[in-house]
């Protein structure tokens, strides 16, 4: 066998072997099969829909962060805060979905332009909008992200897939729910001092 030239010597062995470059050994959309007693159909589907809500968190997920710092008024702390602490929320569910895409056998959606690709949920504008405009805007990819989850949640029932199931529902759809709880109750029109 000959010497490759890229090949180190011994007194290089040391160095970082950095510019590596190779094919992809799964590309997206193709699935591998895993030993967990489930049907590549079924599989299949629950990672394409996943990979759906994958899309759509994440688009949530920096919604909440661009609202967070993009907040101004006399809410501002409490909205703030809050919008950080759905942010986080959502950040877990990003990694749950994602993991369970590629439990799956799939391959996980990941990058922004893939995500921006992907979302149903209506780009926001650059520039700062008032609060009441920021949550409206939430609740409603909140509401496009719940009303996909319940219907994928359904055919993964059907399909056989307990688990993308309950974390769809025990996950995704509870802890949406709950955010939207959170979110509604800062535009209902009630007194802050005195009463009607
Ligand atoms: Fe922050």
């Amino acid at each position: 066998m000959t010497r490759s030239t890229h090949e180190r010597t011994d007194d290089d062995r040391a160095r970082p072997i950095d510019h590596q470059k190779g094919r992809e050994f799964q590309g997206y959309g193709r699935m591998t099969r895993r030993p967990i007693a489930l049907s590549e159909t079924a599989a299949q589907q629950s990672v394409e829909n996943l990979n759906q809500v994958l899309a759509d968190t994440i688009t949530l997920r920096d919604l909440y962060k661009k609202h967070h710092w993009q907040t101004g008024g006399p809410t501002f702390y409490q909205l703030h805060l809050l919008f950080d602490k759905h942010f986080e929320g959502q950040s877990e569910l990003v990694d749950v979905i994602a993991e369970r895409i590629q439990m799956l056998g799939g391959v996980s959606l990941a990058m922004a332009a893939d995500i921006a690709e992907t979302t149903i949920i209506p780009r926001p504008p650059k520039g700062r909008e008032e609060p009441p405009v920021q949550i409206s805007r939430l609740l409603h990819a909140h509401e496009i992200l719940i009303e996909e989850a319940r219907s994928m949640a359904r055919l993964a029932a059907e399909s056989g897939d307990d688990g993308t199931n309950d974390l769809l529902v025990s996950d995704v759809i509870r802890g949406n729910e709950k955010q939207v709880w959170f979110l509604s109750e800062h535009v209902v029109d009630v007194p802050l001092v005195k009463a009607d």
